[in-house]
């Protein structure tokens, strides 16, 4: 499709592979898939859930939200459903959301989903970006409990002065997508790819620090990393300054590629079928992506 090579793409971002839904599958079937599963694990019925949250960029519709239509096809008839628009940091801001409800006692189940269908917004004449992201989908319920664990702390930052290094300039009111003048191509992700990297290096870090020390650990408590899979590079130098050795870091972009805010809750998934995850563990999960948005979660297993 483009002048690259494997070489080039693994050795600047560690990818190898990424997956791209057929072109009869939408975002909602992805999300609804992972709901399913984690509905299932949580022994749970989709009326027990009392807010639908999920992270997405790449929606169905502009309206309604995914979260509405995932509602109506699972039948969550109990939920209240919202869309959270934070680019790759979205399921972790999900989490937090979900995590103050319940500890505000509003709501004792909640369900978080971060969902992506990248293939729709990536411009695959771009070499810059079509080699990095890949769809997919993945799902948690949050339940309210008596003992210690669960979600310890978190942490949410923005700076909007950034929101041009990775945005998608058309197909928003400001330039809505059918203007007589629009280029078919300004409907798809545009990144500053270097400019985003090095903010993203210090702002996983940043993060991670913050959720560790409002939960009062350090690095040397973790027992699991999972970050956000957008580059190696960039996960390599923030567990380089947390000082959380690489075996202590969960992997799997070679296989996905940069999944936005599906790439968190499907590494942990990934983790926790491998076996990797294990009762009382501590589990850091940190995320960076487009607005710019960053953000941080330490969870108990
Ligand atoms: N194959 C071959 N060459 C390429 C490719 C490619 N696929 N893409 C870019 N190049 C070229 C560039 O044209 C440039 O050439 P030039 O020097 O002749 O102009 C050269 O390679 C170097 O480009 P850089 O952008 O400086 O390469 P870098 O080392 O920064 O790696 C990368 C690029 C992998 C995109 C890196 O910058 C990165 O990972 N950035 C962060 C991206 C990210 O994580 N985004 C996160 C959020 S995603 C979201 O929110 C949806």
């Amino acid at each position: 499709m483009v002048n690259t090579s494997d070489e080039w793409i693994f050795s600047r971002s560690g990818i190898r592979e990424r997956r791209i839904c057929g072109s009869d599958e939408t975002n909602s079937d992805m999300a609804v898939a992972a709901a399913r599963k984690a509905l299932d694990m949580a022994r749970l019925r989709p009326e027990d859930i009392e807010l639908i949250l999920v992270g997405t960029v790449t929606p169905d519709y502009r309206l309604p939200s995914n979260a509405c239509i995932m509602q109506k096809k699972m039948g969550m008839f109990n939920a209240a459903a919202i869309d959270i628009a934070a680019a790759c940091a979205a399921f972790i801001n999900g989490l937090s959301i979900a995590n103050a409800f319940i500890k505000s006692g509003q709501y004792k189940r909640v369900l978080v989903v971060g969902v992506e269908k990248l293939s729709s917004i990536t411009d695959y004449t771009d070499r810059s970006t079509c080699v990095l992201f890949g769809d997919g989908a993945g799902a948690v319920v949050l339940e309210a409990c008596d003992d210690d664990r669960g979600v310890l702390s978190t942490f949410l930052k923005s700076d909007g002065r950034y929101a041009e290094l990775l945005w998608i300039p058309h197909g928003g009111s400001m330039n809505p997508v059918l203007a007589p003048d629009s280029d078919r191509r300004s409907v798809y992700l545009k990144m500053n790819g270097s400019e985003v990297f090095k903010h993203a290096v210090k702002m996983m870090g940043d993060a991670s620090l913050k959720a560790l020390a409002g939960a009062g650990l350090t690095g040397d408590d973790v027992t699991l990393m999972v970050p956000h899979q957008a580059n190696i590079r960039i996960i390599e130098a923030t567990a380089k300054r947390l000082r959380v050795p690489m075996e202590r870091v969960f992997l799997n972009i070679a296989m996905y590629g940069n999944t936005s805010s599906a790439s968190v809750p499907m590494a942990m998934d990934a983790a926790l079928r491998a076996g990797r995850i294990k009762d009382g563990d501590i589990i850091l999960m940190a995320a960076f992506g487009g607005g710019l948005t960053w953000a941080s979660a330490v969870v108990r297993w």
